[in-house]
């Protein structure tokens, strides 16, 4: 298991008891054909026993003690949606209840969950943004929490209604270009907002050195077929866009909002569907789930109890399947209260358990089913990228990608004995347009502050940058380091972005310590 995903785990458990988490090291192993040896009494323990979290979507007027008891992992429901928090420009505001949450989830050793930066509802302020100023907010957001956001839903409910299979129309959606008409936006030429948002993101979480994992996230996606056989092309369609923008993807999220909508009930083929995404080697959470206690017309045709039954084995029978999510804590408080979809009744702190609260648990305690992996299932750590899959970096692009300017990246001008040196340690390039890194690096001793200067080729203009000051958008433009960014030690280095339209070939950046 690699230690990223270890460490995880360890988060998840480590507000147990010291006996709980001695029954927890002797109890991986458990079958899900026989009752563990001595049942966890919480979702949260009995979860982490079998390797994976069970979370809550939270707002900070309901962080009662059962938030930390119960769930290992917590959802802003609503305060880090665009609306909350961005301004128009991408910048961040009222943070405060998000702050809140984060800080709440660290001191109760739960895991984050970010939700969400690109959404074509909610989008507050950001609505009709261009790709530049959703850059600039997914940069502020990634880097205001950093590393204590284990998972951020960095597009959300990018596909259509009524199992199309196509991309919404709504923005940020119109930014989208079909080249060659074929209906997909993966063609050398295209533009897409999915594509262009995960790098974006990526190159943050690389460039701050956090561990974040950066998922999509959408619902009616659950099942390889939806009511009456048909083929889920919503579902299908999620696949396409993993498949080919794997090297930026890391984890996938089924919301698994479970109603009598022939495209949202339970199908036998749930754990098939996790299973096909968990072969592309990424992460699969359900992560905003709830189940309408009334389904008649589920083609499984139980009870809520056995219904959530039902979906979590389906995830613990798929190693990846690293974590299940419900969408509130008590149906009286729930976006849907009317179909008393959660896992308990009651309110304001004073919550009564429900039948299916007791399935989970139960379920939750058998473990994961390993005597009979399915065939598909590579032997390998759920967060390791398959063997044949290049390793991530979001500089690459991707497979239909035009190829980069041979004659960029700019070269390296090291200047040891101005104590900084500047450097373009990544360039994305496409037609038309470009992203660029830069690694600042104290030389010799270390440094407070940093200027950057380059010269951009005629033609060319920077639209948008991150981690630093700008001033020019044309010709000699010059950075220089923002208020967290300043203070590099010797021998150590801090990076900043931007983005712009033209070229980028033959940058050749100077820097000056402040
Ligand atoms: O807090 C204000 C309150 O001050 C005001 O008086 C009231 C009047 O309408 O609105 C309150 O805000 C509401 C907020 O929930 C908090 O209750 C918003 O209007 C309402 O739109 C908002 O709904 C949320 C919805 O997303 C839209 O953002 C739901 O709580 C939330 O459960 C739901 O969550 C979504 C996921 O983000 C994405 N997947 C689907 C899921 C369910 O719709």
């Amino acid at each position: 298991m690699n230690s990223d995903l270890t460490r995880r785990r360890r988060l998840a458990r480590t507000a147990l008891p010291a006996a709980a988490l001695l029954l927890i090291g002797s109890a991986v192993a458990v079958q899900s054909s026989a009752p563990a040896a001595a049942a966890e009494t919480t979702l949260r323990a009995a979860a982490a026993n079998a390797g994976l979290f069970f979370g809550v979507a939270a707002s900070p007027n309901r962080l009662y003690p059962i938030v930390g008891q119960e769930f290992g992992q917590l959802t802003p429901e609503n305060d880090m949606k665009p609306d909350r928090i961005a301004t128009s420009s991408g910048g961040l505001q009222n943070t405060s209840g998000a702050d809140t949450l984060v800080n709440h989830a660290q001191s109760n050793n739960m895991l984050v969950r970010g939700h969400t930066l690109v959404w074509h509802s909610q989008a507050g302020a950001l609505q009709g943004a261009s790709q530049a100023t959703l850059n600039t907010f997914i940069g502020n957001a990634i880097n205001r929490w950093g590393s204590r956001i284990a998972y951020w839903d960095v597009v959300n409910e990018a596909l259509e209604d009524n199992n199309t299979g196509r991309r919404r129309n709504q923005w940020p959606h119109t930014m989208n270009r079909d080249a060659n008409g074929d209906g997909d936006f993966f063609d050398p030429g295209d533009t897409d907002v999915i594509r262009d948002s995960f790098i974006r993101a990526k190159q943050v979480v690389q460039a701050g050195g956090y561990t974040t994992k950066l998922c999509i996230n959408d619902y009616d996606v659950d099942g390889l077929t939806v009511q009456g056989g048909v083929r889920n092309r919503k579902a299908d369609a999620l696949y396409d866009i993993v498949s080919n923008y794997r090297q930026y993807i890391d984890c996938v999220g089924f919301q698994a909002h479970f109603n009598d909508n022939p495209n949202s009930i339970i199908t036998d083929d749930l754990q098939a569907n996790i299973q096909r995404f968990a072969d592309l080697g990424v992460e699969v959470h359900i992560t905003e789930l709830d189940i309408d206690d009334d389904l008649s017309n589920n083609d499984i045709g139980a009870g809520q109890a056995e219904n959530y039954r039902k979906v979590v084995r389906a995830c613990l029978n798929v190693e990846r399947c690293t974590g299940i999510t419900v969408w509130g804590i008590s149906d009286s408080e729930s976006w849907r209260s009317s179909e008393r979809g959660l896992l308990f009744t009651g309110g304001n702190g004073n919550y009564q358990k429900k039948a299916a609260y007791h399935a989970v648990l139960d379920e939750l305690n058998k473990g994961r089913n390993t005597t009979t992996p399915p065939p598909s299932e590579p032997p390998v750590d759920p967060t390791t990228p398959p063997p044949s899959e290049p390793p991530v970096d979001p500089t690459t692009p991707p497979p239909s990608e035009p190829p980069v300017d041979p004659t960029t990246p700019a070269p390296t001008t090291p200047n040891p004995t101005t104590g900084c040196s500047a450097t373009v340690s990544a360039l994305d390039a496409w037609t038309g347009g470009f992203v660029v890194t830069v690694r600042v690096t104290a030389t010799t001793a270390p440094i407070s502050g940093w200027s950057v200067q380059l010269t951009l080729p005629s033609g060319s203009s920077v639209t948008n940058a991150w981690n630093a000051d700008r001033s020019g958008n044309s010709g000699t433009v010059q950075f220089s380091n923002v208020s967290y960014n300043g203070s590099v030690n010797a021998g150590q280095y801090t990076e900043f972005g931007f983005q712009g339209v033209g070229t980028a070939t033959g940058l050749n950046p100077v820097c000056t310590p402040a």
